[in-house]
């Protein structure tokens, strides 16, 4: 027997625990359907391991991060720590499993299901059928740059610096998994960046340039201003395949695109790092979607960007396609017999909880596997 699959949940704060929750009953489902079994561990991050550890994430936890398969994550943060100091912020302790596991590629896929193509704030014809995989660089740039910090000046006003900063082997290695992505896809990478104003944007763009046409030339590669791709986003997002960009025109361009999907609630994301001598990668898993603490402790979350960021993991980390596809196969079913969340309701559907769609899920993946 092969040994099981070490998973460490982290629901975190807010909406988490609640759609961590109705991952759990996936995983039982797939213990007693599929004979897969995961060996689970949990863990505290974000406001709620501070309250316990002073940390946003403690040393332990980040050792029981290092050594698991895979980490799967709810979400971070709240206003109850709006006042804690900068380093131990929720926050904090997500960029602190990014960076320490070296998760430099983060996933974001924004797919427009048909049922809810209703739901994006754009006209349909403009977004039925989008699927589009955004490629951000997770662990560098000017979210971890040196010098950064506020400084007080002799004449009593402030400054504060930060440094947006990539070397050829940081651009590189995440371009390199998005050319990979876009040859399994429609063939097509656009690279953002800002290369008229930045240097280091000029950097990404040539050394994009320079792995393409060294290892990728058959795949198609445009470079694009990021601010003229946030328009082309809007205007018409279906003439992108895969898009690369760096950590903080990452963080803005996912948040744009999925909202052309409809809901922020229905995305979810990969991290991945590098691939060691046997294949295996370091990887988080989470939904896109934030703590939402205005609705925490309700039962109304929607908890499916979570279960499509498990079936991320069933592909990614344990190369599980067929039972990721039984999944995703479900949340359309269900959504097209009508079952919606309070964000995604819509006219005429039936609204349910969060649980209530977890077991809708459930009864789903039992059909669907019968
Ligand atoms: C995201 C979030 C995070 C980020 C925050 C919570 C630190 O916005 O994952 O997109 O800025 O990366
Ligand atoms: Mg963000």
């Amino acid at each position: 027997m092969p040994s099981a699959k070490t998973l460490l949940m982290l629901p975190g704060d807010g909406i988490g625990p609640e759609v961590m929750a109705e991952v759990r009953r996936v995983i039982e489902w797939m213990d007693r359907r599929r004979h897969v079994s995961f060996d689970i561990a949990e863990g505290l991050v974000g406001g709620c391991a501070y309250d316990v550890c002073g940390e946003a994430v403690s040393d332990q936890t980040m050792a029981d991060a290092m050594k698991a398969d895979a980490v799967l994550l709810g979400a971070v943060g709240g206003p109850k720590w709006d006042k804690v100091p900068f380093d131990k912020r929720p926050e904090a302790g997500l960029l602190r499993l990014r960076k320490d596991m070296d998760l430099f590629a983060n996933l974001r896929p924004a797919v427009v299901f048909d049922a809810l193509a209703e739901a994006s704030t754009l006209k349909l014809d403009v977004i039925k059928g989008l699927d589009i995989m955004i490629v951000r660089e997770l662990t560098g740039g000017v979210y971890f740059g040196e010098p950064r910090g506020i400084e007080t000046l002799p004449d009593g006003t402030r400054r504060g610096v930060n440094t947006q900063v990539y070397t050829t082997p940081e651009i590189q290695r995440v371009a390199r998994v998005a050319f990979e992505l876009a040859r399994k896809r429609a063939n097509r990478l656009v690279s953002a960046e800002k290369a008229n104003v930045m240097e280091s944007g000029l950097l990404w763009r040539e050394e994009v340039q320079k792995l393409h046409d060294a290892e990728f030339p058959d795949v198609q590669l445009t470079h694009m201003y990021a601010d003229n791709c946030a328009m082309q986003l809007v205007r018409n997002p279906k003439q992108f395949d895969v898009i690369v960009t760096d950590n903080l025109f990452g963080d803005v361009l996912s948040d744009e695109a999925s909202m052309a999907t409809g809901s922020l609630g229905m995305l979810p994301s990969a991290s991945l790092g590098a691939a060691d001598a046997k294949g295996r990668r370091r990887a988080m898993y989470e939904p896109v979607h934030g703590s939402a603490p205005d609705i925490a402790g309700k039962g109304i979350a929607n908890p499916l960007a979570t279960l499509l960021s498990f079936a991320m993991m069933l592909r990614y980390s344990f190369d599980m396609a067929e039972d990721a596809n039984l999944i995703e196969q479900a949340v359309k079913n269900v959504l097209n017999g009508g079952l919606r969340t309070a964000d995604i309701m819509q006219k005429g559907k039936a609204r349910v909880s969060t649980t209530v769609m977890g077991e809708s899920i459930v009864k789903e993946l039992d059909k669907l596997a019968a």
